[in-house]
């Protein structure tokens, strides 16, 4: 066994059985045979991915175990993994020998190939070091009255007795939320403002991202670093909107002392004494709107679903939150830490290896995609017993491991907006479950849909609210 491969081996002990991971020499690539694969088109398998990941993970992972080889939206046959040990060795290495798979989804027209979000090598490093401290948990903290009363004003909205999508009403929550902390705005932006023009096209752009077609212009901007047919049409709006904000900033007098994000950004210089160019700050703001709303929104939507359908997990957190009981907060933390755990919004995430890679018993050559399965690993039977019960309680007495438990993904890429998303969450949850009564509007299970790289509930996770406290 390589030596790498073995000092990547640790994790708490009667969990999974361990299993060798990480870069391997030549030598090692040839004893080692590729992961198994289906022999099935890629068309078909991207379809299979794209329409069902959830059947098609779960089916792969009956067939073939921990890893298994597929063909899918990047070139390259990929390899796709649920080991912990294996994610360990990649969250673990150096960012040069993982970059992000990222670079290359349906994401990167979108947001250009320069944002945190798809930049590898030292432009991401550089952007995230400038990034981490407006979205650190001190200054996150700052937010939470803000998230309160944005949530407060969304809930006073809702009827009594009919029934609602929770989804696009977690969204305007978040969207308020996250275009406050990067524009520097206190409360919703006014309509006649290019902030609150831009926040109107946002919500169009993910609203047109579910519609008919809409899979089918994301495929066709693969491998593009511009938005191309119909994504192109989506964006011209919130492009235009985007840049008037910028324009805006620029000449706003106060640009220097100002403290939100587009303001860090738009003073910040690069190593040769650059600013960012009009082009760069918006695929950067659109990063953060884009990956910073409709996750937590969807993450919160997930949690009322399996909540409604989950008697004790339900009364438990009403009853810790309503009575104040000592433990409210730590069932709060439960209860988000089972939802990311068991409905992951972003189910999978994934590096190209530079080196050729052990993976258990499979090895395979430099430059392969490596996958890693957060939906496989989160319903591990090893690692959490009887995996598809929502059970907050089982972390109880547990903290979520590193590598086994990763809804933001880890290493140099975990999630810059973890912190935030769960502020938002934990506020969000005590005020429903404070002032309001919810029951689910059908026992069956709202089945998980994908859209781009999100795993949401099928129907927004649809509720009734019975009855509306204060
Ligand atoms: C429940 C909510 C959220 C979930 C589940 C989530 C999940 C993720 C995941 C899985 C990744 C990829 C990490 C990896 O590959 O290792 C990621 C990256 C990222 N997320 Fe989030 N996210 C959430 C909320 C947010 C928020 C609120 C923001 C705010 C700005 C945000 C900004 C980002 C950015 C900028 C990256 C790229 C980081 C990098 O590549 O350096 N996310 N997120």
């Amino acid at each position: 066994m390589n030596a790498t491969a073995e000092a990547t081996t640790e994790h708490a002990a009667g969990a999974a059985p361990a299993s060798p991971a990480g870069p391997i020499d030549a030598a090692e690539l040839a004893r080692l045979p590729l992961p198994p694969a289906r022999r099935l088109p890629r068309a078909a398998q991207v379809i299979w991915f794209g329409q069902r990941q959830w059947n098609f993970v779960f089916a792969n992972r009956a067939r073939f175990g921990d890893v298994w080889g597929a063909r899918g939206y990047v070139p390259g046959r990929a390899a796709v993994t649920c080991h912990p040990d294996h994610i360990q060795s990649i969250f673990r290495a150096p960012p040069e020998q993982v970059p992000t798979l990222a670079a290359e989804s349906p994401l990167r027209p979108v947001l250009g190939p320069d944002s945190v979000l798809t930049a590898n090598g030292p432009r991401h490093l550089r952007q995230r070091k400038l990034l981490l401290p407006p979205f650190h948990g001190e200054a996150i903290a700052r937010y939470e009255r803000m998230i309160a009363e944005a949530a407060e004003r969304e809930i006073g909205k809702w009827a009594v007795g009919k029934p609602l999508a929770l989804a696009p009403r977690m969204q305007a929550i978040t969207l308020d939320v996250i275009m406050a902390g990067v524009f520097g705005i206190e409360g919703r932006p006014k309509p006649n403002t290019p902030e609150g023009r831009l926040r109107l096209a946002i919500r169009q752009v993910v609203r047109s991202s579910t519609l008919p077609g809409a899979k089918l212009a994301e495929l066709m901007n693969l491998g593009h670093d511009e938005p191309f047919g119909l994504t192109w049409l989506a964006l011209l709006i919130p492009d235009r909107c985007i840049h008037a904000v910028i324009a805006k900033r620029r000449r706003d007098p106060d640009l220097e002392s100002r403290g939100d994000i587009l303001s860090l950004i738009m003073r910040a210089r690069t190593e040769d004494g650059e600013t960012l160019s009009d082009r760069e700050l918006r695929n950067e703001l659109m990063t953060l709107v884009l990956a910073g709303h409709e996750t937590t929104a969807n993450q919160l939507a997930w949690t009322w679903e399996r909540l409604v359908r989950t008697p004790d997990a339900h009364e438990r957190l009403v009853a810790a939150v309503r009575d104040e009981a000592n433990d409210a907060e730590e069932v709060i933390e439960q209860t988000i830490t089972e939802s990311m755990r068991s409905r992951p919004v972003i189910p999978m995430t994934g590096r190209r290896v530079a080196a050729p890679w052990r993976l258990g018993d499979y090895g395979v050559p430099a430059g392969t995609p490596v996958a890693m399965s957060i939906l496989l690993l989160h319903h591990r039977e090893d690692l959490y017993p009887e995996p598809f019960a929502f059970r907050p309680e089982r972390w109880r007495d547990r903290k979520p491991g590193t590598y086994e438990w990763i809804p933001f993904g880890g290493g140099t890429r975990r999630c810059l907006g973890a912190a935030l998303a769960m502020a938002e969450q934990r506020v969000v949850l005590r005020a429903m479950a404070r002032r309001l009564d919810l029951e689910a509007t059908t026992s069956k299970p709202e089945r998980p849909k994908h859209r781009n790289v999100t795993m949401i509930p099928a129907h927004g996770g649809r509720v009734v609210v019975r009855a509306r406290r204060g």
